[in-house]
């Protein structure tokens, strides 16, 4: 057995983050050294692509919590109103077959194609998320990941002073409440907090665009001006230059760095191909969060 050395092997797949990790069967007890190897390539590189892993629910909980507490999700249609940890990303029902279009469910996942950042409404916003497959379409239902990061470095040093102090106000239910239905009155209410706009990864300082469809106002603008500066960064941010388009295969296994990167869902054939992908998502630190304080918002 190899204790001091890594076998790990990390390849970058995008010219600006995402990263290939291979050499490591994920589902097996985890060295301190594999590990290490693990998290330096994901503050480096905002997300890690794992091939061939096959994960459970039990192997996929238990290699994400090497990185910390797994967050407990809010009891929502793609976890069939059981919060725990695993949060199903699926077109089809506990039958196997195809869900209606309608059904709360698919009505959930397709706010997923709104790009954001995990539990960015949470107080203590989400460190990371990892998605598996479980069963895959042939075609289409890609997650996409954008570097918010490197759209970040890219913008003119006058623009980035001007953005930086700034806090966003991020809320559970998006500015579309169409398909927020369903949701407890008490959860929406609650999830309604406030970060800062631009967020530095403690580990190198690197620094990032916190946007996304959760994120609605700046906290002392009017709400439509901060709106409206909010989509401009998230459009920004998203740009072809900074994504990266997961397709998913058999076994594959995706962590992302929620702090850093925005994703969203794909459309893909809902009637005919089937897609299966668990969550689950580790907690984050944030001494930077609070609740906020705006009554009724
Ligand atoms: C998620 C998510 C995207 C997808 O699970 O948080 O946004 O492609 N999923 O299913
Ligand atoms: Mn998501």
């Amino acid at each position: 057995m190899d204790s001091i050395e890594s076998r790990i092997t990390v390849k970058r797949l995008h010219p600006l983050f995402v990263a290939e990790v291979t050499g490591i069967d994920l589902k097996l007890p985890l060295s301190r050294a594999d590990f290490r190897v693990i998290w330096e390539a994901f503050n480096e590189h905002q997300v890690l692509v794992f091939r061939d892993q096959h994960f459970d629910d039990d192997s996929q909980i238990a290699f994400c919590r090497h990185f910390g507490e797994l967050e407990t999700m809010i009891a929502h249609p793609g976890n069939d109103w059981n919060p725990g940890h695993i949060s199903v990303m699926t077109n089809l029902g506990k039958d196997g077959n195809f869900l209606p279009a309608d059904h709360p469910a698919m009505v959930h996942r397709a706010r997923n194609e709104d790009w954001h950042s995990d539990s960015s409404f949470k107080p203590v916003a989400a460190l990371a998320s990892m998605l598996a497959a479980r069963i895959v379409p042939p075609v289409g239902g890609n997650t996409d990941l954008a570097s918010a990061r490197a759209a970040w470095a890219d913008l003119p040093a006058e623009r980035q002073a001007a953005l930086e102090g700034l806090t966003a106000l991020h809320r559970m239910t998006l500015r579309d409440a169409a398909n927020d239905k369903g949701y407890k009155e008490e959860d929406k209410q609650r999830h309604v907090v406030t970060h800062p706009l631009v967020r530095a990864n403690p580990v190198n300082g690197r620094k990032a665009l916190y946007v996304g469809a959760h994120a609605q106002e700046i906290v002392g603008m009017p709400p439509e001006e901060g709106a409206r500066l909010i989509e401009e960064l998230t459009v920004h941010c998203t740009q072809p230059q900074y994504v990266y388009s997961h397709h998913w295969r058999d076994g594959d296994a995706v962590l992302w760095d929620n702090r850093c990167t925005l994703h969203r869902a794909t459309p893909f054939e809902t009637a005919k191909y089937k897609r299966k992908l668990h969550r689950t998502t580790i907690a984050g630190k944030s001494p930077d969060s609070a609740f906020a304080n705006v009554p009724g918002a």
